[in-house]
């Protein structure tokens, strides 16, 4: 593989976003205002909106969502940037990273110098039969979603050949689960924010007021157990395996490096990028592994000049539980088959030696699929610069990875960042 770089370089100076869940009355571009007013808080020398060249944005699919096409010019003139170029980016779930690796790219090749990166979706309008068809137009509506497959159907289909594959179980997933909660706990951006310890507890606590039979749970993993209390969505993904149906959005000011700092103090590097696609899901020689993801991150970590022991934690895309245990190891992170037993483990906690999600990712702090990948970016501005609050990771980490997967890896795009 022949070593790609930058011509040059690009840096963050500013990130922000909305607050992530569901917001009945705003529509796309009334969030998106709140991720850019975040944004411009974050910059610490301050910016002009005359300053940005071109915006770049990330959205699904706004049109059957919301009945609203051409989004990008729509939201840069609802926020004041006519007539810079606004240019929508469409890659399923990884929308907004493909949004932000084409705006680096753009950096890269001299023609701008400081564009804005946004991502948006607005999902929870329509019913959810509507919103898993929407999702669905992701896969091959032919070959895949006409023999009856949606997203939750696919990453299960991966979840039972990981059982089979390594003798996983469902309590490995459920771990996955717990652990995202537990960080999504810390971030007052999340959708699902609380401990599953808590939603037992208040679910106990509900039952006890109502006057109904106390549930015998003892344990998270009782009450993940219990086909009541989280029920079944195709087996063996049951609710809290599956990322929620969201509305949010997330900006991302990207400069060259020469201007970096001008606008921070602090600015954060992308120092590799990678990028790849592939076919459908069924025509591929394994379930457990995604061929676009360790292509993307092969070709990141060389142009970063950096292995996946040099990554202190990651943001990865863990739209079903299984899809994080399957990230951790097509980034190197863990050898086929042990990604499980390090969630098992522990150590892809907070505490732990590889801490993956820290934000609370897509399952907990939810998952607006065209501003997921921006969001990620978002989690990583904050913990390289020290500024992630309670849930900070001790011992300034340096160096951190996003993996951002479109459909079930027909797209796949990993960037990495470094503090200076
Ligand atoms: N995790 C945890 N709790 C969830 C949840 C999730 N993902 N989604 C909903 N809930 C909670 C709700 O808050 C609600 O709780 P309450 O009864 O205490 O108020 C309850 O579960 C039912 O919520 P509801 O909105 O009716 O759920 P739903 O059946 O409409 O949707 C899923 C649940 C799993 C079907 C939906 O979240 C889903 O489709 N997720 C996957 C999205 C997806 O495929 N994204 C693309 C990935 S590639």
């Amino acid at each position: 593989m022949k070593n790609k770089k930058f011509n040059r370089n690009v840096a963050i100076v500013g990130a922000g976003m909305s607050k992530f869940g569901a917001f009945p009355g705003l529509s796309s571009r009334d969030i998106f205002v709140e991720a850019y007013k975040d944004l411009m808080t974050t910059v610490d020398k301050g910016m002009e909106p005359k300053d940005i060249e071109a915006f770049y944005l990330g959205n699904y699919s706004s049109d059957l969502f919301e009945g609203q096409s051409h989004l990008a010019p729509i939201i840069a003139n609802w926020i004041g940037l006519s007539p810079i170029p606004a240019i929508r980016l469409e890659n399923a779930c990884a929308s907004s990273s493909g949004a932000f690796r084409q705006a680096a790219i753009a950096i890269a090749s001299g023609l701008y110098d400081v564009v804005l990166v946004g991502g948006i979706e607005k999902m929870t309008d329509l019913p959810i039969n509507q919103v898993t068809d929407t999702l669905a137009t992701a896969a091959d509506i032919p070959y895949e979603v006409s023999a009856g497959f949606t997203f939750p159907g696919f990453y299960a289909a991966m979840a039972s050949a990981y059982i089979h594959n390594y003798g996983a179980t469902p309590e490995t997933f459920m771990k996955v689960g717990i652990k995202n909660h537990q960080h999504g706990s810390l971030n007052p951006k999340a959708q699902f924010g609380q401990k599953i310890t808590d939603i037992m507890e208040g679910k106990k606590a509900s039952a006890l007021k109502k006057g109904r039979p106390l549930p015998s749970w003892k344990t998270e993993i009782d009450f993940l157990s219990d086909d009541k209390a989280n029920p079944m969505i195709a087996w063996p993904m049951r609710l809290y395996d599956c990322s929620p149906v969201s509305d949010g959005g997330a900006a991302i000011l990207l400069v060259s490096e020469e201007l970096a700092y001008q606008y921070s103090d602090n600015p954060v590097f992308l120092i590799g990028s990678g990028a790849a696609s592939d076919g459908p899901l069924h025509g591929r020689p394994t379930l457990t592994s995604i061929p676009s993801a360790k292509l993307a991150s092969q070709q990141a970590y060389q142009m970063a000049g950096v292995t996946p022991k040099d990554i202190k934690f990651a943001e990865v895309h863990d739209c079903f539980t299984i899809a994080e245990i399957i990230a951790t190891e097509d980034l190197g992170f863990f050898e086929p088959g042990l990604g499980g037993k390090a969630a098992e483990e522990g150590l892809t906690s907070r505490t732990g030696s590889k801490p993956i999600n820290l934000s609370g990712g897509l399952k907990s702090k939810g998952h607006p699929v065209g501003a997921s990948g921006a969001g990620q970016i978002v989690e990583v501005w904050k913990q390289l610069r020290g500024e992630a609050g309670e849930r900070q990771l001790p011992g300034t980490p340096d160096v951190a990875l996003t993996h951002n997967v479109g459909g079930t890896g027909q797209t796949c795009i990993v960037n990495i960042f470094e503090r200076r």
